[in-house]
């Protein structure tokens, strides 16, 4: 059980709060590249309860700053991103990239003191199209994590970004929760309706798996397993990685190249960001050709906006209760009635509140991979704050390299050997490096 003192350590993120603590460790994705074009105008950007700016310059360097002048606060957000830097448009202060206050054309040349002023901001990288920031203390930002999705080039990658309006930690929560696939997603699907080589016939024919979980060097993972015909058993395998990196199951092994990362933006929105390796198999259709019902595969937006949390917004939202289909709910056509499976996820964690009541939960055996999670973040983020221990992953981020998810048809029952053996056999198409660039 999470008591209300544990809930509210995992669920803040705030500067200062020992979660937050806990993110400002790693590099965190927090835009496309192609949000940020050179000298464009300058990004709203919400991390971690804090309020920033991003912007590019004309030489395509990218600045992630608090988004306060430390002249006197007026917001950057209407600076002029020009020659190399952003000006406040309220005396003209002029910072570059790094925050380094460039010049003070308000002061009379014998009053300047540009070289005392500095903009409060982050270190940033670019990788697989994405915007990274480091908002930790270190001298040295840490290695970007070798998270093998990540080190895709961003051409052979899917992107998808999406706003969720809850607590980052139930976001993420959907994700290793296995057991709610074959009610959420394809309660109505039934085992008919699955062709014979469709590894999805296993969830459907039986929709209460058994579970293994484990504590792993990146953070934790599970299989869920069910048997399987001549002995084998169905697996699958799914990780949490330190701190808000998911690989969820649905998918074979084999090619399954995708990470997910579940960004607090502040501690009441989320931003999904999930990258998926464009080779990697699809879910296949059903027996009768069609798609899964329900399970379409793009989603709608609303009109980006440049507010705080106007990005990467879904058209289907609790303002129009996600466009729910209670004909095709009632006539179990899809199970919840909400078109895309990314809907459905988000519909049902919004719905528990901006940040769930833990002490309203009764947690059951088929949460024990969520339980191992709130307890492997709430041990590394106390240790972070009362020893000063470095949390998993931040300086061997090759720990990551290991983490695959997706399903498959093996023999066995020691199902971490299970997993070792099945790994050694998968594709990998990226190259991990030893070191940070
Ligand atoms: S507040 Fe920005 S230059 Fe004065
Ligand atoms: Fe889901």
């Amino acid at each position: 059980m999470t008591n209300a003192f544990e809930s509210e350590e995992l669920t803040r993120v705030g500067p200062g709060t020992a979660m937050g603590q806990l993110m400002r460790e790693y590099w965190l994705p927090a835009a496309k590249s192609s949000e940020v074009p050179p000298d464009g105008d300058p990004l709203r950007l919400m991390l971690l309860g804090e309020k920033l700016i991003a912007f590019r310059d004309a030489q395509g360097k990218i600045g992630v700053m608090d988004h306060r002048c430390p002249h006197r606060c007026a917001s950057l957000f209407f600076g002029r991103n020009e020659d190399g830097g952003i000006r406040c448009v309220y005396h003209g202060w002029k910072f570059d990239t790094d925050g380094n206050c460039v010049e003070m054309p308000n002061l009379p040349a014998d009053q300047d003191f540009k070289e005392k002023v500095k903009a409060k901001a982050y270190r940033t990288k670019e990788r697989a199209g994405l915007v990274w920031v480091y908002m930790g203390a270190r001298a040295e930002a840490p290695p970007m994590p070798e998270i093998e999705a990540t080190l895709l080039d961003e051409a052979e990658l899917l992107p998808m970004f999406a706003q969720r309006d809850c607590n980052w930690l139930q976001a993420l929560e959907g994700d290793i929760d296995t057991s709610h696939f074959g009610f959420l997603h394809v309660g109505s699907v039934r085992p008919e309706h699955v062709g014979d080589g469709d590894m999805l016939k296993y969830q459907v024919g039986n929709r209460a798996p058994a579970y293994h979980v484990a504590d792993t060097d990146w953070g934790t993972m599970y299989s869920a397993y069910r048997p399987a015909e001549d002995g084998n058993t169905y697996w699958r395998f799914a990780h949490f990685g330190f701190p808000f990196w998911t690989w969820v199951p649905q998918g074979d092994i084999t090619d399954r190249v995708q990470a997910r990362a579940w960004v607090p933006m502040d501690d009441h929105h989320t931003m999904f960001i999930s990258l998926t390796w464009k080779k990697m198999t699809r879910m296949p259709p059903l027996k009768s050709g069609q798609p899964i019902p329900g399970a379409a595969p793009v989603l709608d937006y609303l009109p980006k906006t440049t507010d705080w949390f106007g990005r990467w917004r879904p058209a289907a939202n609790v303002s129009n209760d996600y466009m729910i289909d209670r004909d095709a709910q009632r006539n179990d056509v899809i199970y919840t009635g909400i078109s895309h499976i990314h809907m459905q996820d988000q519909a049902i964690n919004e719905s528990m509140g901006e940040i769930v009541d833990h002490s309203f939960e009764h947690i059951a055996p088929s949460d024990q991979m969520i339980t191992r999670t709130r307890r492997r973040l709430l041990l590394a983020a106390r240790a972070l704050r009362d020893k000063g221990t470095t949390p998993p992953g931040v300086d061997d981020p090759l720990v990551y390299a290991k983490a695959r998810s997706g399903e498959c048809v093996m023999p066995g029952t020691d199902w971490q050997q299970v997993y070792e053996d099945r790994l050694k056999q998968v594709l990998r198409p990226v190259t991990f490096r030893q070191a940070a660039e």
